[in-house]
């Protein structure tokens, strides 16, 4: 979402007449978007903004100015902090308000007291002032839904992101067909919670995630289909056919489970089982043999036993993820969780961190290996770092490696998987150049 965000950002700029820098250093505008879901990623924004006000004040002695902003989750979250602790920051706006940037930019010419913070959570949609997306190249990214109304209670996002609001149908597949026209043969449909879309068509009538998804699939030109993040408890009857009628729909998804234990798992406030969540694995399964599944997972959530843990890894064990994330439990001021008794010890959550990634990291591996020998449709849309390398990913997000013409960027090209490690597979174009 960060990434679609940046985007949209950049997309702003250039109306207002900027270009893409090539380093801070050569920038009269810097902005961070921002994230603040583990404590991680909001501290670094701090040490980042540092780094840069020195840059700052090296160009300032060049006679040169910067403008230096935050976007995103830390700025609805820690706007006292960044007055605090960044004073230097001309400008600071949530996730829900960058649409605004062309204001503050000028309010930022008139010199007014800065910083300018903007943490409202605006009646009017960003997308409706936003301009118009563009491709991303052959894969890009389509926000359909924004929010989440689930507040798990570890988390930040219902607070940073508000809660749920779904775009209108029309918008949506109009946005898709500009970016197929722009040469993007992927999409990627995004949402805190995307599978609780519920958008209004045009006559007013509320329509679901399998409804959306029909519709895209018939739009020429649009080969693989994704979407992300989904909610297991939403995942619903119309979806699961989705996934034996739409071809277009890649055999990959990504399904938080975070715990395999029952009782995290009500403390986590997850609408879910962990006998629901397999129910719902196995339905998907049947409904498209070749389907893969991804995971989110926390480990050392308040509370979590030895008993408890061994069931995350047990049911790691059944589904064999081919991909996952996996986080140690982090605790986040203004959520339920991080006021719960019993916290686990950090050397303890460092432990099963290791574990379950051990476990993890065996499954990727295994299902990588297993791609030796196969030809993949690869969709490559990156330079790699060698000369003449091409990255793109295969219908199971495995990264594929491939000596290529750039021609070949932002195309599906057949490739004969010849190599594989955890995280990434090598291979070689079939048939002739
Ligand atoms: N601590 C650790 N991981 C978290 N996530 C969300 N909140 C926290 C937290 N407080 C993880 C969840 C979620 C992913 C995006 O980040 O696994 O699915
Ligand atoms: Fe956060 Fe996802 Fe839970 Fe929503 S469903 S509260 S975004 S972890």
């Amino acid at each position: 979402m960060n990434v679609y965000d940046s985007h949209r950002i950049a997309a702003i700029l250039e109306t207002l007449g900027f270009s893409a820098a090539t380093s801070p250093k050569s920038a009269d505008l810097v902005i961070f978007n921002t994230c603040h879901i583990r404590e991680k990623a909001a501290e670094k924004v701090f040490s980042d903004l540092g780094r840069l006000n020195l840059i700052r004040e090296e160009r300032a002695a060049e006679g040169k100015d910067t403008i230096i902003g935050i976007v995103g989750c830390v700025v609805q979250a820690e706007d006292e902090e960044i007055a605090k602790r960044a004073p230097f920051v001309d400008f600071a706006t949530g996730p829900l308000t960058y649409h605004r940037l062309p204001e503050i930019l000028q309010k930022l010419s008139r010199k007014k007291e800065t910083p300018i913070i903007d943490t409202e959570f605006p009646a009017e949609s960003k997308f409706d002032f936003l301009p118009q997306n563009s491709s991303m190249g052959g894969s890009s990214f389509l926000a359909i839904q924004e929010g989440c109304n689930n507040f798990c209670t570890y988390c930040v996002v219902p607070y940073t992101r508000g809660i749920e609001t779904s775009r209108p149908v029309d918008d949506i597949l109009k946005e898709a067909q500009v970016l197929v026209d722009g040469g993007s043969v992927e999409i990627n449909l995004l949402g805190q919670n995307v599978n609780s879309y519920h958008g209004e068509d045009s006559n007013g009538k509320e329509r679901n995630l399998a409804f959306l998804l029909q519709h895209l699939a018939q739009i020429k030109g649009l080969e693989r289909i994704r979407y992300t993040t989904s909610y297991p408890a939403d995942i619903d009857d119309d979806l699961i056919a989705c996934h034996r009628d739409i071809p277009h729909l890649m055999p990959y998804l990504h399904l938080p489970v975070q715990s395999g234990s029952n009782t995290i798992l009500k403390a986590m406030n997850r609408r879910h089982t962990r006998e629901e969540y397999l129910e719902k694995i196995a339905k998907l399964k049947n409904a498209r043999k070749d389907l893969q599944f991804s995971s989110d997972f926390i480990v050392g959530f308040p509370g979590e036993t030895d008993a408890d843990f061994a069931a995350t890894l047990d049911i790691v064990r059944q589904v064999k993820f081919c991909q996952a994330f996996s986080f140690k439990y982090s605790r986040r001021a203004g959520t339920p969780a991080a006021l719960m008794p019993n916290q686990v010890e950090e050397s303890i959550k460092k432990t099963r961190l290791e574990e379950l990634q051990k476990l993890l990291f065996s499954y990727q591996l295994k299902f990588n290996k297993e791609s030796i020998g196969k030809i993949m449709p690869v969709l490559f849309d990156i330079k790699g770092r060698h000369k003449g390398e091409l990255i793109g990913r295969t219908p199971y997000m495995q990264n594929v490696h491939a000596e290529l013409s750039k021609d070949y960027c932002n195309k599906i090209v057949n490739i004969k998987i010849t190599d594989a490690n955890v995280n990434s597979l090598s291979g070689t174009k079939e048939g002739k150049e």
